[in-house]
């Protein structure tokens, strides 16, 4: 699934020539995946990571270390496979990890110091900010959206032809849509367009830049940074002319009219720079990686009849399915 290549942005890469990792508690140094004599794991990683991935922890366990790229300029890059391993590090050891690695920077350089990003007293402003915005209920609030635009993709697909859909492109502009529609309020078919066509090829060229060794400075007018200028110049332009739209006014229940009007005392406001950065980062941290899962999610119940039996009888419970009238059976 091709979805998973970008998904790697969101599990913490660490590399260890850009960067480091600080683990203060591994008891033994996670086994090496060396892969080919000359570019190690990269290829592999950059190709077929899910096939990576897979392989490496059925051949050496929950914690590797790949190394990618020609002798002498290679990265280090941990995966971490377990849930507790996933918790230590995101949760409570998370202190002990730092967003210093080459991948971050990269990521960084293409949608800003969002809070993914950030670290530090950047981070922790950033936080305090944008916290109180995701309250329970709000967040609750967006679930009747989500079902919507999923009850709208249900009634397209009874009509593809064949019964057939391609998942993950599927999924991955669901997710978009949703996010988009969360971010941006009712701008959003606007929107769509430009960030279906900007952040996917954006993404692709960040990590691209991230696995490579040797890569020309992005100041350089090379045809890929120059192409990446233009995607990030026409992102930036869509974000902005929201942002600016609702300065004026917060009459409105979307999430950039929130982020624009949300301060604090130690903190005060977001300026335009940290609103487009946040902005940015939840377009991208928001869809990739939720795309990923429901692509993977309904590959599976579509192989397991008895679990989507179980899901589709929960679906039918569910009070935000109810009140949208939407009935799971028979589709
Ligand atoms: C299945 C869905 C999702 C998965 C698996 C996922 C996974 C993750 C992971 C692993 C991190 C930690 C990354 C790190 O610290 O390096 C993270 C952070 C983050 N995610 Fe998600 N995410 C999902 C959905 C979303 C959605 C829907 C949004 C926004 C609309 C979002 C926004 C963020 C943000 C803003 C951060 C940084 C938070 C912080 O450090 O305080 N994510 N996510």
């Amino acid at each position: 699934m091709g979805g998973l290549r970008a998904r790697q942005w969101l599990a913490r890469v660490w590399g260890g020539n850009a960067g480091t990792m600080t683990m203060t508690t591994t008891a033994a140094p996670a086994p090496i995946v060396t892969g080919s004599p000359l570019l190690g794991s990269m290829s592999d990683l950059l190709n077929d990571p899910l096939a990576a991935y897979l392989r490496a922890r059925r051949d050496h366990g929950d914690v590797v270390r790949f190394r990618a790229g020609p002798p002498g300029l290679r990265s280090d890059i941990y995966a971490v496979f377990s849930a507790e391993g996933a918790q230590q590090v995101l949760a409570t050891q998370a202190a002990n990890f730092r967003k210093d690695n080459v991948f971050y920077e990269e990521l960084r350089q293409s949608v800003g110091n969002g809070l993914l990003t950030s670290q530090d007293d950047a981070y922790l402003r950033q936080r305090r900010l944008v916290q109180p915005l995701f309250t329970r209920r709000r967040v609750n609030g967006y679930a009747s959206q989500v079902a919507d635009e999923a009850a709208s993709l249900a009634a397209v697909w009874r009509e593809a032809p064949g019964g057939t859909v391609e998942l993950v492109g599927e999924m991955h502009r669901f997710a978009l849509r949703v996010v988009g529609r969360i971010l941006f309020g009712t701008d959003v078919k606007e929107a769509f367009e430009v960030i279906e066509r900007t952040l996917p090829p954006l993404q692709e060229y960040s990590l691209k830049r991230g696995f490579s060794p040797l890569k020309a400075p992005r100041t350089w007018p090379t045809p890929a940074n120059r192409r990446a200028g233009r995607l990030q110049a026409e992102l930036h332009a869509l974000c902005d002319g929201i942002i600016d739209s609702r300065r004026d006014r917060d009459d409105r229940d979307d999430l950039v009219t929130l982020l624009v009007h949300a301060e604090n005392a130690e903190d005060g406001s977001l300026d335009a720079d940290e609103l487009r950065e946040q902005v940015l980062i939840f377009l991208l941290a928001g869809h990739e990686t939720t795309a990923t899962a429901l692509a993977f999610g309904l590959h599976l119940l579509a192989r397991h009849p008895q679990e989507q039996r179980r899901v589709r009888d929960e679906v039918d419970r569910c009070s935000v399915a109810r009140r949208m009238g939407t009935r799971s059976r028979g589709h």
